[in-house]
């Protein structure tokens, strides 16, 4: 736990925003989404950032992309994620539709957020159309977490998610994108499914930490969806992706035995019930 403690706020506290701007160049940040109590106690010990990503929609909801989540659910799921968790910096993502229209609305859904869960900050997709909105809520006391290059709230279908910056046109937005948000004030920058070098090239010009996913190792940290790399979601599995479990295969063999044990009454056994005499052999 050493290296973990390390790269901890001082006494103990949660990992502030503050923290984890000054990783720049250092240590990889290591960050992971969730979404429940349990679960991000689970995660706490190990991660700088829990990040309420609103994937929430695909991941528990089963919905076909991430752009109908609402504000209230991202709130519910954020309160459960501060519940779960003591030491993790906790950022919430502002789903589709709560920051788009101006500044002050964006401020309007963030206030919301921040206060109604007591995350640390929230995360908006998009570059250079949300550089003012950006500075916006920085100015105005909320934590900005950037997110440029795929934006899966941009994305209508599933199949329609495409790696970014293959050509000049599409690396020039996600790296001026990227920079704008930077500089107006984000304390750190998810870049998302990205050609690798473009992804090097930001993490390069930014003076904030980058967080890869599928995106670069030169990024100054990475995060995952954490059901993608314990193999709980596997309606597809991106390139990007590292299985580090099969839990969902544990959880059908775990069921699997529980509906065999029901129907052949082997379950409850006398040591699950009440007032039952313990047998004697
Ligand atoms: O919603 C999410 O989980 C995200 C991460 C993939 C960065 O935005």
């Amino acid at each position: 736990m050493d290296a973990i403690a390390d790269s901890r706020s001082e006494g103990g506290k949660r990992v502030s925003v503050s923290d984890l701007k000054a990783r720049k160049g250092g240590p990889p940040v290591v960050c992971l989404t969730a979404y429940t109590t349990p679960v991000a106690q689970r995660l706490d010990p190990y991660v700088d950032l829990l990040l309420v990503g609103d994937s929430v929609a695909m991941v528990v909801y089963g919905m076909g992309t991430t752009r109908d989540v609402s504000l209230e659910t991202m709130i519910a799921h954020g309160t459960a994620v501060m519940r779960g968790s003591t030491r993790a910096c906790v950022i919430v993502d502002m789903p589709c539709g709560s920051y788009e229209r101006s500044p002050r609305d964006a401020y309007a859904s963030a206030r919301r957020v921040m206060d109604e869960t007591g995350a640390q900050g929230v995360k908006m997709e998009g570059g250079l159309e949300l550089a003012a909105t950006t500075r916006y809520l920085v100015e105005h006391g909320i934590p900005v977490m950037g997110h440029v290059g795929l934006l899966p709230q941009r994305v209508s279908t599933r199949n329609n998610f495409r790696i970014q910056g293959r050509d000049e046109e599409s690396w020039r937005r996600v790296f001026e994108g990227g920079r704008a948000i930077a500089e107006a004030g984000a304390f750190c920058l998810v870049i998302e499914g990205t050609i690798e070098p473009l992804a090097r090239a930001l993490t390069e010009a930014v003076a904030i930490p980058t967080i890869g996913i599928g995106a670069s190792p030169a990024c100054d940290g990475q995060i995952l969806v954490t059901d993608d790399l314990l193999g709980l979601f596997s309606d597809f599995t991106p390139t990007f992706v590292k299985r580090y479990a099969e839990i969902g295969e544990t959880i059908e063999r775990a069921v699997s035995a529980y509906a065999d044990d029901v129907r052949a009454r082997r379950f409850p056994a006398p040591e699950h019930c009440y007032g039952v005499a313990p047998s004697k052999s």
